[in-house]
């Protein structure tokens, strides 16, 4: 009887140690079926029970359950980290393409701007800057708007001191550009600019490029010749424009530039509110009061300028409805640019 009883703990102890040595699956399974099988070493060990004295059966009936319900837990454990170690490994495919880490590239206003001042520099045009925060003299006095004329009101100033101010357009860039350099002068000034202004078609916070030409010999010719190659190659080859007049307290005479409408190519639309043509630019020849205030001779130069707003040339470049989208960050806008 004892026999039987130590038999039964030596099994067990083998089938302990087969069961968490398996390396595989497939180890695994051959152990639990040599020790747990319907042929296997455990249940024949049971069955031999029948042929003790009746005296003996019990204690060795009790070895037989406590020798099956350990290894059967030990196969459990072996089956449960065998399918835990292979987890991982199934989970994590290495030859999956990593994920990409996201790319940024210029928002559709930087890319606009920057865009616009390449076509003037091939036409011969440096690119200059200026500061967003001015003075009342150079975003006013010294562009010829008088004090408290209403030609002020038109520019919704937003004030940042007594004399300081949010520019309101590019145009101070002419005056600090002239103060320090003799002509011929030809630049764009690519810019923020600011006014109180709020819907679809104004932002408070918009972008502008300024252009300045003075040299010998400067028509309203060349202003026209110059824009028309510029919206030839911003917009389409065949793009018409035409000058209508305006007025600006630092050009004489002034005109605004419009382009034939874009959606409908002078036909009349929605769009161009049926007229064929859309607003571009405000442009004309320096007066020459401001030759004055930079010490230029009118009698040797002559010139012209204009501002042109950089969002409504996207907008109406790449058919915007609301200004708002350039300004709202929102990525499935910037996106598709
Ligand atoms: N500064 C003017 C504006 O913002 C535009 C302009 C620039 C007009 C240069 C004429 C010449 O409205």
């Amino acid at each position: 009887m004892n026999d039987i009883v130590k038999n039964l703990e030596n099994v067990s102890q083998e089938a302990l140690r087969a069961l968490e040595g398996a390396a595989d699956a497939a180890a695994l399974e051959k152990a639990r079926v040599e020790f747990l099988g319907a042929k296997g070493r455990l249940t024949e060990l049971t069955r031999s029970l029948g042929t003790l004295p009746k005296e003996g059966r019990p204690a060795a009936g009790q070895a037989a359950n406590k020798a099956k319900e350990e290894i059967t837990q030990a196969y459990k454990r072996a089956l449960a980290a065998l399918s835990q170690a292979k987890a991982p490994s199934q989970a994590l495919d290495v030859t999956l393409p990593g994920r990409k880490p996201a790319q940024g590239h210029r928002h559709l206003i930087s890319k606009t701007s920057h865009e616009i001042c390449q076509i003037f520099a091939k036409l011969g045009f440096s690119v200059v800057e200026g500061p967003e925060v001015e003075t009342d003299y150079y975003n006013f006095e010294a562009l010829n708007f008088p004090h408290d004329h209403p030609s002020r009101d038109m520019q919704e100033t937003l004030f940042v001191g007594d004399k300081l101010l949010l520019r309101t357009h590019t145009s101070p860039v002419q005056i600090r550009t002239m103060e320090k350099t003799k002509p011929p002068v030809w630049i764009v000034v690519p810019g923020k600019t600011y006014r109180r202004d709020d819907d679809i078609t104004h932002s408070p916070m918009f972008n502008q490029i300024e252009g300045l030409v003075v040299d010998k010999g400067i028509t309203m010719a060349d202003l026209k010749g110059v824009l028309t190659a510029f919206a030839a190659a911003f917009f389409s080859p065949e793009t018409k424009i035409r000058l209508r007049p305006s007025f600006f307290p630092f050009t004489e005479p002034s005109a605004e530039v419009d382009i034939a409408c874009v959606l409908c190519g002078g036909q009349g639309c929605r769009l161009c509110k049926g007229s064929g043509w859309l607003e571009l630019l405000g442009s004309g020849m320096v007066d020459p009061a401001l030759y004055g205030f930079v010490g230029y001779d009118p009698e040797q130069v002559s010139g012209f300028a204009f501002g042109m707003g950089v969002d409504r040339a996207a907008m109406l470049k790449y058919g915007l409805s609301n200004i708002r989208h350039l300004y709202e960050g929102d990525l499935r806008f910037s996106r598709q640019f």
